[in-house]
């Protein structure tokens, strides 16, 4: 199972990621979640403590892996690098572990965003490439709204793509956006939750606002994630009913997959 989780900043996509990579874990199944938000806060969310977060590394501060792999320095206008850097260790050397869950931090490349080609995002596309085409685990991967990183090669391997969204026009704005970039690069599956929802009225907002996509589940405003977001702790751990959510957005996500 490949999930990549989208949606605009702040609406709860971290939120949700770390809840399905803990559910998915704590039923035995292998998990490698990735952070590929700039503003990197998933090891938290799945329940690091702040020192062990700290501890992984950003794979875009590899310099010297960087280099090795793609035959140029990191932030350099070397006109030849290789395209197809070797990958496929890195999830193990560089992964931190917490309650089942692999994590790994992809970090921001500070030139030219993400949509420029240059050593690092060379090797971050290849490595979310590796992830989600290759591994034989669940793979959830916490971006941001842009999805530069997510390239035609590893579109169509991705099962689910997840946009979340809060009860408000803008973040129905930006989900119409993302869908229509993830379309563009060849994602179908597309579906939407609802977050921060505090009422029948906020979720008919939502179904009734996204008509042209697939509303699998809600994960309702709840003083336990604020509450677990202040203490550095998971979701998880904190909120009951916000896993029970999540594992009903899990079971219709399988449905929906099945059909
Ligand atoms: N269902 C919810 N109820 C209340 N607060 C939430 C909920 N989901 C997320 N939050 C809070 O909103 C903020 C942003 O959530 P986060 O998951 O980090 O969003 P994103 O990754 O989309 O930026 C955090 O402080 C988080 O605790
Ligand atoms: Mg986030």
């Amino acid at each position: 199972m490949k999930i990549a989780i989208s949606g605009k900043g702040g609406v709860g996509k971290t939120t949700l990621a770390a809840l399905l990579a803990r559910l998915y874990a704590s039923e035995g199944r292998p998990v490698l979640a990735i952070d590929a938000d700039p503003d990197a806060n998933l090891a938290s969310a799945i329940g690091f403590s702040r020192e062990l977060a700290e501890k992984i590394t950003p794979i875009v501060e590899l310099k010297d892996l960087i280099e090795e792999r793609t035959g140029a320095k990191p932030g350099s206008s070397a006109p030849f690098f290789r395209l197809n850097p070797r990958v496929d260790d890195i999830p193990e050397r560089f992964a931190g572990l917490h309650a089942g869950v692999k994590v790994l931090v992809m970090g921001t490349v500070k030139t030219g965003g993400g949509g420029c080609v240059c050593p690092e995002n060379v090797l971050l596309k290849h490595l979310l490439q590796h992830a989600i085409v290759y591994r034989d685990e669940v793979v959830i991967v916490d971006m941001e709204a842009g999805i530069e990183h997510l390239g035609r090669a590893t579109a169509s391997s991705v099962d689910a793509f997840i946009v979340v969204v809060e009860p408000g026009q803008r973040s129905l704005q930006t989900a119409l956006t993302v869908k229509r970039l993830a379309v563009d690069i060849g994602i179908h599956r597309c579906f939407v939750v609802g977050s921060k929802t505090a009422s029948k009225g906020d979720r008919d907002f939502i179904v009734a606002g996204l008509p042209e996509m697939e509303v699998i589940g809600f994960i309702s405003r709840s003083d336990r994630i604020i509450e677990a977001d202040l203490k550095g702790l998971s979701p998880f751990d904190l909120d009951q009913d916000a896993v029970q959510e999540a594992r009903q957005i899990r079971r219709r996500l399988d449905e929906a997959l099945a059909k």
